[in-house]
């Protein structure tokens, strides 16, 4: 996602974390954060250029078929193993249980929760599980209406600015209050099963992650082809696809947080 879509789904996620992981994450947080952790959640993008070794953790792309296999398809261009998002998650995730160790953890864990608030949500964006032969979209030419795009970035920005723009004032807190009122109302009977990890230690970002690949082939990829100009036959089927992922994006972000701090209590 891009900056606002990624601000989003951690605002989200704040509503729904609990007492001590609130806590936790308070403590983590730099001072520049403000008291709040999606202001620091579009970060790693920011590093993308500094951090070389990081950039192919956004995302993990298939040979070209709609299923995602980890053993497969999660590594970097050097062929190491467990450098997408879907390891990156799981990583950044065990680093996290080292809060509140003593002797003091080893790990930069403000780094750690800034990368996995952001992983999560790219996970959540169908394209950042896509094929390789097009970079997740990247290389598809398309026409966002009258504008040129790329059909990854309508995915990361354009769908979003444009529901932001017909539906929401242009505000995301507008937004995420519509999102957060589906959550209680219209997919309330989903969230349970959004929720739904049965892996203990472990995230289910490998489940987010073939979710994504499914949506990339039924919606982000279906009948595009290079140069097409999409408009509102596209927007109009494929704007709720995104609310949704966002709103997920953020439940699981605080399911990910609720476990990690929640069971540090029950540690001790
Ligand atoms: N670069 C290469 N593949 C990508 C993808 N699926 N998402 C984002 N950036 C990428
Ligand atoms: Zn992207
Ligand atoms: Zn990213």
């Amino acid at each position: 996602w891009g900056k606002e879509g990624h601000i989003m789904v951690c605002k989200i996620a704040e509503k729904y974390l609990s007492e001590e992981a609130a806590a936790a994450v308070q403590d983590l947080l730099p001072e520049l954060a403000g008291g709040e952790l999606s202001t620091m959640c579009p970060w790693a993008d920011t590093m993308r250029f500094r951090y070389h070794w990081a950039s192919p953790l956004h995302y993990a792309n298939t040979p070209n078929v709609c299923n995602f296999n980890f053993s497969r398809d999660c590594h970097n261009s050097r062929g190491e193993q467990g450098m997408c998002v879907v390891g990156a998650i799981n990583n950044y995730t065990d680093q996290l249980y080292t809060y509140g160790d003593s002797p003091k953890s080893s790990y930069n864990l403000t780094e750690s929760l800034m990368f996995l608030a952001h992983f999560v949500g790219d996970v959540h964006q169908p394209l950042h599980v896509g094929y390789e032969e097009d970079e997740g979209g990247n290389t598809i030419m398309v026409h966002w209406y009258r504008r040129k795009a790329n059909l990854h970035h309508v995915w990361d920005v354009s769908i979003i600015d444009t529901v932001m723009k017909d539906f929401y004032n242009k505000s995301m807190d507008t937004m995420v209050d519509a999102l957060q009122t589906n959550l209680t109302e219209g997919w309330s009977d989903d969230v349970g099963h959004w929720e739904n990890c049965a892996n203990k230690k472990a995230t289910c970002a490998n489940d987010y992650a073939i979710e994504s690949i499914n949506l990339s082939c039924n919606y982000a990829y279906k009948d595009v082809v290079q140069n097409i100009t999409l408009g509102d036959d596209y927007y109009f089927t494929r704007y709720p696809v995104v609310e949704k992922r966002l709103a997920q994006a953020g439940v699981r972000l605080a399911l990910i947080l609720n476990r990690i701090f929640d069971k540090k209590k029950a540690d001790t």
